[in-house]
């Protein structure tokens, strides 16, 4: 198959959906891989690299005109309007955007979105949700340590003893929990809360403290157990007692690291501007979740705004919607090898595409075809 790598042109986005090892393989395999000039150069990608792992370097119209295109965002219309009808289009496309599955649809394209493939085993080597989380989740933390005034670990020093900084991370599933590992690497004592009573031994393995909340009714044990792995919006009562262990926690903190979600929903509201009022001046926000509250404002922090650094209150809000774009080559390799196990399910060892719709993953992600949105 013929298969297209473009420059990715969102604002900010540094990543690429092949790297010259993953575009060895798919030449290895009998595919022929055309890259845009330039695609890999905000990710240390030479396209020299590319040519010596035996793909050819091509321009935007030679990348969107493959029969494949592969992708790290959705593709806007004026890249849309060079991909020809019926071909292939996989990448992060954002499976809750309506508007954006049909145009994909409506350009008769067939459109895969790597963010709705099941959290099963088998899927666990093509999670684009977990690659990247877990990158956006230490860079917060670097994020963190680079805006805040002070070290994170404790320091014995001729000159004075330096305090441990205090970490509370809110949301501990993938981005939570590697942000727990890497404050806990640079030494700062770390509580965490989440919805899930699941994720508490997975704190504590790590070092962290799991800030408890009762589960006193059915219907909040219930809401508690979430669906398929991810979050169920929990009952007002749960939220209200978890809000007052968060602000005990957080006016205490040093540095907040937020990355609580609810997929196809707004991030719940976790830390009020009252509580932003009670950090002490220097103090540190990360919100991941910034420019997913309600209607597009704000993130698990009200304050929040979406890819900017604000000072509020005397606390730094660190507000960048795209942390694993900050880390672009790491962050490229492990979405570069989601986006090739995809291409397994699809691309059969005798030629061809097959679409197989009894794959459970292949069926979830598949967002668009033959003029319809088939998002499931
Ligand atoms: P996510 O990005 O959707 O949400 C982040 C975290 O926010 C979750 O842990 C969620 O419980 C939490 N959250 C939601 N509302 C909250 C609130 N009001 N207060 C505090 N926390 C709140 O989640 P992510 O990172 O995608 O992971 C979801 C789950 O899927 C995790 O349990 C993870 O371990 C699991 N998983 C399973 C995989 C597999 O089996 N193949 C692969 C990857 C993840």
């Amino acid at each position: 198959m013929l298969i297209g790598v473009p420059l990715e042109t969102a604002t900010g986005e540094t990543r690429v959906a092949v790297t010259p090892e993953t575009a060895k393989k798919l030449v290895a395999q009998g595919h022929v891989v055309r890259v845009q000039s330039g695609a890999g150069v905000a990710a240390s990608v030479t396209d020299a690299a590319y040519q010596a792992a035996g793909a050819e370097i091509t321009d935007a119209a030679g990348a969107f005109g493959a029969e494949i295109v592969l992708k790290v965002r959705s593709p806007f219309d004026n890249e849309i309007a060079l991909i020809k009808p019926g071909s292939v289009v996989i990448g992060m496309l954002n499976p809750f955007d309506a508007a954006g599955l049909q145009r994909l649809a409506a350009a008769r394209l067939t459109a895969f979105a790597l963010e709705a493939a099941p959290r099963t085993t088998r899927a666990q080597s093509m999670d684009v949700l977990s690659s990247q989380a877990n990158i956006a989740g230490y860079k917060a933390v670097i994020v963190a340590a680079d805006n805040y005034q002070r070290f994170f670990p404790m320091l014995m020093t001729a000159a004075g003893t330096v305090k441990a900084a205090r970490v509370v991370i809110l949301g501990v599933g993938v981005a939570g929990l590697q942000a727990i590992a890497t404050a806990k690497r640079l030494g700062a004592v770390i509580e965490a809360s989440d919805v899930r009573p699941s994720v508490k031994e997975q704190i504590e393995s790590l070092g962290g403290k799991f800030i408890e909340v009762s589960y006193d009714t059915d219907e909040e044990k219930e809401a508690a157990v979430g669906v398929g792995g991810y979050a169920k919006p929990m009952p007002p009562s749960w939220l209200a007692r978890q809000q007052v262990e968060v602000a005990k926690r957080v006016a205490l903190a040093d540095i907040v690291i937020s990355t609580a979600l609810i997929p196809g929903r707004a991030a719940p509201t976790l830390i009020t501007e009252d509580m932003v009022k009670s950090m002490k001046p220097g103090s540190v926000i990360v919100d991941i979740a910034a420019g997913k509250g309600a209607d597009g404002v704000g993130g698990n922090c009200p304050l929040s705004e979406a890819d900017k650094t604000v000072v509020k209150h005397g606390v730094t809000i660190v507000g960048e919607t795209n942390l694993p774009a900050l880390v672009a080559a790491d962050a490229s390799s492990l979405y570069a090898r989601n986006v090739l196990d995809f291409l397994k399910l699809i691309l059969p060892k005798e030629g061809g595409l097959k679409i197989d719709l009894e794959d459970d993953i292949v069926a979830a992600c598949r967002m668009a075809q033959d003029g319809q949105v088939t998002k499931k």
